[in-house]
């Protein structure tokens, strides 16, 4: 079997697989709420099949903007957004990783990333 449908650990998570989705912003937020739309959750439960997606850039301010319809995750309408999401990838028997929009470093650190616990694990 290749290596790539073989269990990897990767810091927390066991994955069953070394398939791992990049993440990729697809403009696909209300342009005010910044919530995902809805197709977003037929989107992502297409590829949960894969050892572990990185979903999108999701932006952790309001004064965090980069592009047109880039979705955030710092309001609690969005969380709820976000909701359906996880768990329609959950249930088909995948797992996601939320990754902070870049133009939000000044409000993760100025470490960016590197502050957030789990990808401080996954790097060392
Ligand atoms: C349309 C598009 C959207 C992307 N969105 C994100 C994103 O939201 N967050 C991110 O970290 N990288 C994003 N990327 C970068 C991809 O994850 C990156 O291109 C991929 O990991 C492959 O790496 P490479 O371009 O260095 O070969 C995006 C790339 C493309 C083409």
């Amino acid at each position: 079997m290749s290596v790539f449908y073989q269990p990897a650990v990767l810091g927390a998570l066991t994955l069953p697989n070394r398939i791992l989705m990049a993440p990729l912003g697809r403009a696909r937020a209300h342009e005010e709420t910044r919530q995902p739309l809805p197709r977003v959750v037929t989107y992502y439960q297409q590829r949960a099949s894969a050892g572990l997606i990185i979903s999108e850039a999701t932006h952790v301010s309001a004064e965090s903007v980069s592009r047109p319809g880039g979705s955030a995750i710092h309001h609690n309408a969005q969380v709820q957004a976000w909701l359906p999401i996880t768990e329609a990838v959950h249930a088909a028997g995948g797992r996601t990783l939320n990754t902070p929009d870049e133009a939000s470093f000044d409000v993760g650190g100025d470490q960016g990333y590197i502050d957030y616990p789990f990808l401080q694990a996954v790097a060392h």
